[in-house]
Protein backbone atom coordinates (compact mmCIF):
# COMPACT_ATOMS: atom_id res chain seq x y z
CA UNK A 1 0.00 0.00 0.00
CA UNK A 2 1.17 3.70 -0.61
CA UNK A 3 2.25 5.67 2.31
CA UNK A 4 1.01 9.03 2.89
CA UNK A 5 2.52 11.56 5.24
CA UNK A 6 0.12 14.64 6.32
CA UNK A 7 2.07 17.29 8.10
CA UNK A 8 -0.70 18.67 10.86
CA UNK A 9 -4.08 17.34 11.58
CA UNK A 10 -6.56 18.60 9.30
CA UNK A 11 -10.02 17.86 9.27
CA UNK A 12 -11.45 14.57 9.67
CA UNK A 13 -13.08 14.37 6.28
CA UNK A 14 -9.84 14.31 4.50
CA UNK A 15 -8.30 11.63 6.48
CA UNK A 16 -10.88 9.62 6.48
CA UNK A 17 -11.04 9.61 2.52
CA UNK A 18 -7.19 8.31 2.85
CA UNK A 19 -7.85 5.72 5.01
CA UNK A 20 -10.56 4.26 3.40
CA UNK A 21 -8.28 4.53 -0.03
CA UNK A 22 -5.31 3.09 1.56
CA UNK A 23 -5.73 1.86 5.45
CA UNK A 24 -5.30 3.23 8.47
CA UNK A 25 -1.37 2.24 8.56
CA UNK A 26 -0.43 3.73 5.36
CA UNK A 27 -1.38 7.38 6.73
CA UNK A 28 0.66 8.97 8.94
CA UNK A 29 -0.18 12.58 10.34
CA UNK A 30 2.05 14.74 12.11
CA UNK A 31 0.93 14.44 15.98
CA UNK A 32 1.48 18.22 16.82
CA UNK A 33 -1.12 20.71 16.20
CA UNK A 34 1.10 23.42 15.39
CA UNK A 35 3.65 23.90 12.11
CA UNK A 36 5.84 21.16 11.67
CA UNK A 37 9.77 21.75 12.36
CA UNK A 38 12.26 21.19 9.14
CA UNK A 39 13.77 18.54 11.23
CA UNK A 40 10.03 15.93 11.46
CA UNK A 41 9.40 16.90 7.88
CA UNK A 42 12.20 15.82 6.58
CA UNK A 43 12.10 12.92 8.51
CA UNK A 44 8.13 12.48 8.11
CA UNK A 45 8.68 12.39 4.21
CA UNK A 46 10.94 9.55 4.04
CA UNK A 47 9.77 6.59 2.11
CA UNK A 48 6.38 8.16 1.51
CA UNK A 49 3.81 8.18 -2.27
CA UNK A 50 2.29 10.92 -1.16
CA UNK A 51 2.66 14.15 1.47
CA UNK A 52 -0.06 16.46 2.20
CA UNK A 53 1.59 19.72 3.57
CA UNK A 54 0.19 22.80 4.59
CA UNK A 55 0.89 26.28 3.17
CA UNK A 56 3.18 26.87 5.86
CA UNK A 57 5.82 23.97 5.35
CA UNK A 58 8.05 25.00 2.81
CA UNK A 59 8.59 22.22 0.74
CA UNK A 60 11.57 22.30 -1.74
CA UNK A 61 13.97 20.08 -3.39
CA UNK A 62 15.10 18.86 -0.29
CA UNK A 63 12.59 17.99 1.28
CA UNK A 64 11.54 15.81 -2.33
CA UNK A 65 14.96 14.44 -1.95
CA UNK A 66 14.55 12.99 1.82
CA UNK A 67 11.20 11.95 0.46
CA UNK A 68 12.89 9.19 -2.34
CA UNK A 69 12.05 8.84 -5.87
CA UNK A 70 8.90 6.96 -5.15
CA UNK A 71 7.14 10.70 -3.64
CA UNK A 72 4.47 10.91 -6.62
CA UNK A 73 2.38 13.64 -5.16
CA UNK A 74 2.63 16.90 -2.84
CA UNK A 75 -1.20 17.81 -2.03
CA UNK A 76 -1.28 21.44 -0.56
CA UNK A 77 -3.78 22.55 2.07
CA UNK A 78 -4.24 25.59 0.20
CA UNK A 79 -5.17 27.28 -2.89
CA UNK A 80 -1.92 29.04 -3.24
CA UNK A 81 1.54 26.89 -3.62
CA UNK A 82 4.08 29.27 -3.01
CA UNK A 83 5.70 27.34 -0.28
CA UNK A 84 6.10 24.16 -2.83
CA UNK A 85 9.32 24.44 -5.17
CA UNK A 86 6.77 23.20 -8.31
CA UNK A 87 9.75 23.25 -10.80
CA UNK A 88 11.64 20.64 -8.53
CA UNK A 89 8.40 18.76 -8.54
CA UNK A 90 8.05 19.18 -11.99
CA UNK A 91 11.68 17.84 -12.48
CA UNK A 92 11.25 14.66 -10.46
CA UNK A 93 7.66 13.89 -11.82
CA UNK A 94 5.89 14.76 -8.84
CA UNK A 95 2.41 16.28 -9.24
CA UNK A 96 1.45 19.18 -6.99
CA UNK A 97 -2.02 20.11 -6.37
CA UNK A 98 -3.70 22.46 -4.68
CA UNK A 99 -7.34 23.37 -3.07
CA UNK A 100 -9.02 25.84 -5.43
CA UNK A 101 -12.47 27.30 -5.60
CA UNK A 102 -13.73 25.79 -2.09
CA UNK A 103 -12.82 29.12 -0.59
CA UNK A 104 -13.23 31.44 -3.45
CA UNK A 105 -16.78 32.84 -1.01
CA UNK A 106 -14.97 32.16 2.37
CA UNK A 107 -11.89 33.93 1.84
CA UNK A 108 -14.30 37.00 -0.57
CA UNK A 109 -16.27 37.30 2.54
CA UNK A 110 -13.29 37.73 4.77
CA UNK A 111 -11.88 40.51 2.23
CA UNK A 112 -15.33 42.13 2.85
CA UNK A 113 -15.31 41.57 6.51
CA UNK A 114 -12.12 43.36 6.55
CA UNK A 115 -13.18 45.84 4.65
CA UNK A 116 -16.05 46.87 6.57
CA UNK A 117 -14.06 46.97 9.98
CA UNK A 118 -11.31 49.13 8.50
CA UNK A 119 -13.91 51.64 6.84
CA UNK A 120 -16.25 51.64 10.03
CA UNK A 121 -13.23 51.51 12.42
CA UNK A 122 -14.91 48.42 14.05
CA UNK A 123 -11.76 47.06 15.72
CA UNK A 124 -10.18 50.38 16.94
CA UNK A 125 -13.47 51.41 18.19
CA UNK A 126 -14.26 47.93 20.40
CA UNK A 127 -10.68 47.97 21.99
CA UNK A 128 -11.66 51.80 22.47
CA UNK A 129 -14.68 50.54 24.57
CA UNK A 130 -13.37 47.30 26.15
CA UNK A 131 -10.49 49.28 27.42
CA UNK A 132 -13.29 51.77 29.32
CA UNK A 133 -12.52 54.78 27.47
CA UNK A 134 -15.56 55.51 25.14
CA UNK A 135 -17.35 58.26 26.98
CA UNK A 136 -20.74 57.96 24.76
CA UNK A 137 -22.02 59.15 21.54
CA UNK A 138 -19.75 62.18 20.12
CA UNK A 139 -21.04 63.89 16.75
CA UNK A 140 -17.44 63.51 15.88
CA UNK A 141 -16.52 60.43 17.79
CA UNK A 142 -14.70 57.56 15.52
CA UNK A 143 -16.02 58.48 12.43
CA UNK A 144 -14.75 56.68 9.46
CA UNK A 145 -14.97 56.61 5.75
CA UNK A 146 -18.35 55.38 3.45
CA UNK A 147 -18.14 52.27 1.70
CA UNK A 148 -21.27 52.33 -0.64
CA UNK A 149 -20.82 54.26 -3.58
CA UNK A 150 -17.59 54.61 -3.40
CA UNK A 151 -14.95 53.13 -5.94
CA UNK A 152 -13.48 49.99 -5.35
CA UNK A 153 -10.39 48.51 -7.03
CA UNK A 154 -9.63 45.22 -7.16
CA UNK A 155 -6.05 44.28 -7.93
CA UNK A 156 -5.96 40.76 -9.66
CA UNK A 157 -9.38 39.16 -10.91
CA UNK A 158 -9.07 35.75 -10.54
CA UNK A 159 -11.59 33.83 -8.66
CA UNK A 160 -11.92 35.25 -5.37
CA UNK A 161 -11.27 38.89 -7.07
CA UNK A 162 -14.78 38.29 -9.04
CA UNK A 163 -15.76 37.42 -5.73
CA UNK A 164 -14.74 40.29 -3.98
CA UNK A 165 -16.86 42.66 -6.88
CA UNK A 166 -19.93 40.16 -6.91
CA UNK A 167 -20.38 41.76 -2.86
CA UNK A 168 -19.80 45.26 -3.93
CA UNK A 169 -23.00 45.25 -6.31
CA UNK A 170 -25.01 45.61 -2.92
CA UNK A 171 -23.16 48.77 -2.10
CA UNK A 172 -23.51 50.45 -5.70
CA UNK A 173 -20.02 50.86 -5.63
CA UNK A 174 -18.07 51.73 -9.11
CA UNK A 175 -15.62 48.78 -9.49
CA UNK A 176 -12.16 48.57 -11.55
CA UNK A 177 -9.95 46.29 -11.88
CA UNK A 178 -5.88 45.31 -12.47
CA UNK A 179 -4.48 41.74 -13.68
CA UNK A 180 -2.06 41.08 -15.71
CA UNK A 181 -4.93 39.60 -18.03
CA UNK A 182 -7.70 41.34 -19.04
CA UNK A 183 -11.23 39.51 -18.81
CA UNK A 184 -13.29 38.87 -21.67
CA UNK A 185 -16.07 41.86 -22.12
CA UNK A 186 -19.08 39.34 -20.99
CA UNK A 187 -17.22 39.02 -17.65
CA UNK A 188 -16.84 42.82 -17.25
CA UNK A 189 -19.95 43.64 -18.41
CA UNK A 190 -21.53 40.93 -15.75
CA UNK A 191 -19.37 42.13 -12.88
CA UNK A 192 -20.05 45.33 -14.01
CA UNK A 193 -16.28 46.31 -13.71
CA UNK A 194 -13.62 48.46 -15.57
CA UNK A 195 -10.09 46.92 -16.14
CA UNK A 196 -7.76 50.08 -15.76
CA UNK A 197 -3.76 50.25 -15.25
CA UNK A 198 -2.34 49.91 -12.36
CA UNK A 199 -1.62 53.57 -11.70
CA UNK A 200 -5.64 54.35 -12.51
CA UNK A 201 -6.64 51.82 -9.96
CA UNK A 202 -3.88 53.46 -7.48
CA UNK A 203 -5.25 56.87 -7.78
CA UNK A 204 -8.84 56.41 -8.25
CA UNK A 205 -9.68 53.73 -5.45
CA UNK A 206 -11.68 54.58 -2.23
CA UNK A 207 -11.07 50.26 -1.48
CA UNK A 208 -7.60 48.44 -3.21
CA UNK A 209 -8.73 44.59 -2.29
CA UNK A 210 -5.59 42.73 -3.24
CA UNK A 211 -6.18 39.09 -5.02
CA UNK A 212 -3.13 38.61 -7.00
CA UNK A 213 -0.61 35.50 -6.17
CA UNK A 214 2.80 35.59 -4.83
CA UNK A 215 5.40 35.70 -7.48
CA UNK A 216 8.47 37.19 -8.22
CA UNK A 217 6.29 40.40 -10.21
CA UNK A 218 3.77 40.85 -7.46
CA UNK A 219 6.38 41.00 -4.44
CA UNK A 220 5.78 44.30 -2.84
CA UNK A 221 3.37 45.36 -5.44
CA UNK A 222 2.62 47.93 -3.11
CA UNK A 223 5.18 49.72 -1.59
CA UNK A 224 6.20 53.50 -1.04
CA UNK A 225 5.21 54.78 -3.99
CA UNK A 226 1.86 53.05 -4.87
CA UNK A 227 1.20 54.06 -1.24
CA UNK A 228 1.95 57.87 -1.74
CA UNK A 229 0.13 58.04 -4.81
CA UNK A 230 -3.22 56.65 -3.29
CA UNK A 231 -5.78 58.69 -1.94
CA UNK A 232 -5.32 59.86 1.76
CA UNK A 233 -8.96 58.94 2.26
CA UNK A 234 -8.30 55.58 0.46
CA UNK A 235 -8.11 51.76 2.72
CA UNK A 236 -6.08 49.10 1.39
CA UNK A 237 -7.16 45.46 2.11
CA UNK A 238 -4.75 42.53 1.62
CA UNK A 239 -6.04 38.94 1.94
CA UNK A 240 -3.61 36.82 -0.61
CA UNK A 241 -0.19 36.76 0.15
CA UNK A 242 1.95 38.94 3.10
CA UNK A 243 4.93 40.14 0.71
CA UNK A 244 2.76 41.78 -2.06
CA UNK A 245 2.62 44.73 0.19
CA UNK A 246 5.81 46.11 1.58
CA UNK A 247 4.67 46.25 5.74
CA UNK A 248 7.42 48.59 6.94
CA UNK A 249 5.72 51.33 4.24
CA UNK A 250 2.65 50.23 5.24
CA UNK A 251 3.33 51.38 8.24
CA UNK A 252 5.08 54.42 7.80
CA UNK A 253 2.16 55.53 5.18
CA UNK A 254 -0.41 54.76 8.22
CA UNK A 255 1.24 56.65 10.62
CA UNK A 256 1.85 59.79 8.35
CA UNK A 257 -1.81 59.65 7.82
CA UNK A 258 -0.93 58.89 3.75
CA UNK A 259 -3.82 56.69 3.65
CA UNK A 260 -6.81 56.30 6.06
CA UNK A 261 -6.58 52.41 6.77
CA UNK A 262 -5.31 49.04 6.04
CA UNK A 263 -6.68 45.50 6.90
CA UNK A 264 -4.24 42.69 6.33
CA UNK A 265 -4.97 38.92 6.75
CA UNK A 266 -1.37 37.92 5.83
CA UNK A 267 1.86 38.97 6.11
CA UNK A 268 5.66 39.36 5.09
CA UNK A 269 6.52 36.83 7.80
CA UNK A 270 4.34 34.84 9.35
CA UNK A 271 3.47 34.47 11.57
CA UNK A 272 5.92 37.38 12.98
CA UNK A 273 4.24 41.21 11.80
CA UNK A 274 6.24 43.85 11.61
CA UNK A 275 5.94 46.05 14.84
CA UNK A 276 5.34 48.92 13.73
CA UNK A 277 2.02 47.78 12.12
CA UNK A 278 1.28 47.00 15.39
CA UNK A 279 1.38 50.13 16.52
CA UNK A 280 -1.17 51.43 14.12
CA UNK A 281 -4.70 52.15 15.28
CA UNK A 282 -5.76 52.64 11.65
CA UNK A 283 -4.55 49.15 10.87
CA UNK A 284 -7.14 45.91 11.45
CA UNK A 285 -4.70 42.83 11.58
CA UNK A 286 -6.07 39.68 11.20
CA UNK A 287 -4.25 36.02 11.55
CA UNK A 288 -4.32 34.44 8.22
CA UNK A 289 -7.96 33.26 8.46
CA UNK A 290 -9.14 34.35 4.90
CA UNK A 291 -10.16 30.44 4.12
CA UNK A 292 -11.08 29.96 8.21
CA UNK A 293 -14.57 28.32 7.73
CA UNK A 294 -15.76 24.66 9.43
CA UNK A 295 -17.56 23.99 6.20
CA UNK A 296 -14.38 25.62 3.64
CA UNK A 297 -11.68 23.85 5.85
CA UNK A 298 -13.59 20.46 6.06
CA UNK A 299 -14.17 20.89 2.12
CA UNK A 300 -10.10 21.17 1.96
CA UNK A 301 -9.15 18.92 3.87
CA UNK A 302 -11.24 16.16 1.41
CA UNK A 303 -9.92 17.62 -1.71
CA UNK A 304 -6.64 17.94 -0.55
CA UNK A 305 -6.70 13.96 0.31
CA UNK A 306 -9.05 13.32 -3.27
CA UNK A 307 -6.16 14.46 -5.20
CA UNK A 308 -3.97 12.11 -3.37
CA UNK A 309 -6.04 9.35 -3.85
CA UNK A 310 -7.19 9.93 -7.15
CA UNK A 311 -3.35 9.80 -8.32
CA UNK A 312 -1.80 6.69 -6.09
CA UNK A 313 -5.19 4.98 -7.84
CA UNK A 314 -3.46 5.74 -11.48
CA UNK A 315 -6.28 7.92 -12.03
CA UNK A 316 -5.95 12.02 -12.48
CA UNK A 317 -6.00 14.34 -10.01
CA UNK A 318 -8.33 17.22 -10.50
CA UNK A 319 -6.59 19.88 -9.10
CA UNK A 320 -2.81 19.44 -10.60
CA UNK A 321 -0.91 22.55 -11.30
CA UNK A 322 2.13 20.83 -13.21
CA UNK A 323 -0.04 18.46 -15.54
CA UNK A 324 2.99 18.38 -17.96
CA UNK A 325 3.98 15.40 -14.95
CA UNK A 326 0.59 13.44 -16.07
C1 LIG B 1 -4.77 30.38 1.95
O1 LIG B 1 -4.09 31.34 2.12
C2 LIG B 1 -4.69 29.56 0.79
O2 LIG B 1 -3.84 29.80 -0.09
O3 LIG B 1 -5.47 28.60 0.72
Amino acid sequence: MPKVFVTRPIPRTGLQLLVDAFGKASVTVSPHDRVITREELLAGVKGVDGLLPILTDTVDAAVMNAAGPQLKIIANFAVGYDNIDVAAATKRNIAVTNTPGVLTDTTADLAWAILMCVARRISESERCLRAGKWAGWGPQFMLGVDVHGKTLGIFGMGRIGRAVARRAAGFGMRIIYHDSARLEEAAEKHLNATYVAKETLVTESDFISIHVPFLPETTHAFGAAELKAMKKTACLINTSRGPIVDEAELASALKAGEIFAAGLDVYEQEPKVHPALLECENAVLVPHLGSASRDTRGKMAEIAAGNIVALLKGETPPNCVNPEVL
